[in-house]
């Protein structure tokens, strides 16, 4: 058989739904990122986007793109940082990132997905045990699937089958003379509940495992400081391996990983998705340490995002809607209906009332359960929030009422 007939993109989990290419599967939102962009030619308040700071069009970030593009373009340096790519600059943003969260060393990632799972592939060989949430981010389960020893899984959030789990890791990891990696993030991206890291640290009295976080949606979003969920739970010391990618709060490409010095030293010299790869371009190097201090310096950006995370959620709830867990500015809606409702309500929901968020469905939460995810930002204004509030009072009105299904002719 050839492998191409094989590869049949309408058998695929996403590819059973191309005929909403365009729509929800590769929108085009346009125009400056802002809580108002333009999406098949008309306005909407956007709440899928994870500029949890604003920083994605903050002048001062506008202007050190373009100044930083202009002084190296986008090319220099050349090559991995372990051969000809290393700079002044680089170590500069990684000094700045360890005073930041409280680790003595970090070493600078090309993306968030690519470093996790190399990172997991450099921490473990096939003796070591890794034990991870089971809502880990697909790059925590990809990095997992490289690993060649025995892995666990723990029911999310669940600490009392965590403890289960160690107990299988600990006896395998004795028998092969191996260690123990625990994974989890700190904030989970789809539910916005933390990572019960307070729970989990105390375990390791009992349990020889090293930690490591991706707080991917933790960093410049929780924490007194912005430090992150290691600081909002006051126990960053704990945390072995702390990562964030520059994706969501920095509004940037790149990530970090942070912790001791000869931990960090074994990454540089051992991670494959660095050493074989080339580094990071010069501007956005330049353009995250712009970032880095505006995320430290500026407490306006994180209270401005706390107070509309504040009011969104608490203006939601006030309306009866189910937002979960939620400890986080990830915003999840649970609504109850069937794939065509969903479509239908959030075809509605962007159409006539100019709203545009990220529609959840099975397999990712259960059959019979749609999410409707939004991120608030620092950027949206109390128009933006109340006109959502509104919109969502009226589609979960409609939806009670039955107008989306498919029988139904209101939209
Ligand atoms: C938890 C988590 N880890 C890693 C990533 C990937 O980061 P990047 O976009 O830098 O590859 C994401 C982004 O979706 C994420 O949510």
């Amino acid at each position: 058989m050839d492998l191409f007939d094989k590869r049949q993109l309408k058998n695929t989990p996403l590819g059973q739904h191309q005929q909403f290419e365009n729509y929800y599967i590769f929108p085009k939102l346009e125009g400056r990122i802002a809580p108002r962009m333009q999406f098949n030619g008309k306005e909407v308040v956007v709440w899928s986007i994870n500029n949890y700071l604003g920083l994605a069009d903050h002048p001062e970030v506008r202007q050190a793109d373009s100044a930083g593009t202009e002084k190296w373009g986008l090319a220099y340096p050349m090559g991995s940082r372990l051969l000809t790519g290393h700079t002044e600059k680089h170590e500069e943003l990684e000094q700045k990132l360890s005073a930041f969260v409280h680790k003595e060393a970090t070493y600078l990632l090309n993306y968030g997905y690519q470093g996790v799972v190399s990172l997991i592939d450099s921490m473990v060989d096939r003796n070591d045990v890794i034990v991870y949430d089971s809502e880990s981010h697909a790059c925590i389960v990809d990095g997992v699937r490289l690993h060649m020893g025995k892995r666990f899984v723990y029911t999310h959030n669940d600490i009392e089958n965590l403890e289960k789990q160690l107990i299988r890791a600990e006896q395998i990891a004795e028998q092969n003379k191996g260690g123990i990696l625990l994974i989890t993030e700190g904030v989970f991206g789809m539910s916005g509940d933390l990572g019960k890291l307070d729970e989990i640290v105390k375990l390791k009295t009992k349990y020889n495992f090293r930690l490591f976080i991706d707080d991917a949606h933790g960093f410049g979003t929780m924490g007194k400081t912005g430090a992150g969920t290691g600081e909002h739970f006051g126990l960053q010391d704990e945390v072995d391996l702390y990562l964030s990618t520059f994706a969501k709060s920095m509004a940037g490409i790149g990530a970090f990983v942070s912790g001791k010095k000869s931990i960090i030293d074994y990454l540089r010299y051992t991670m494959r998705s660095q050493i074989f790869a080339k580094a990071l371009p010069m501007p956005m190097v330049e353009g995250a340490l712009v970032r880095l201090e505006l995320l430290q310096n500026e407490s306006s950006l994180r209270t401005n995002l706390w107070n509309n995370v504040n009011r969104l959620q608490s203006g939601l709830r006030e309306k009866g809607f189910d937002l979960g867990n939620t400890q986080s500015p990830v915003t999840p809606v649970y609504l109850h209906g069937e794939l065509e409702e969903a479509l239908r309500m959030n075809h509605d929901l962007r159409e006539n009332y100019g709203i545009f968020c990220s529609l959840v469905v099975y397999p990712v939460v259960p059959k019979g359960v749609i999410m409707l995810r939004m991120i608030p930002s620092a950027a949206h204004s109390n128009e933006d929030i109340d006109q959502t509030i509104e919109a969502f009072t009226a589609i979960h009105t409609k939806l009670k009422a039955g107008a989306y299904k498919p029988a139904a002719t209101a939209e």
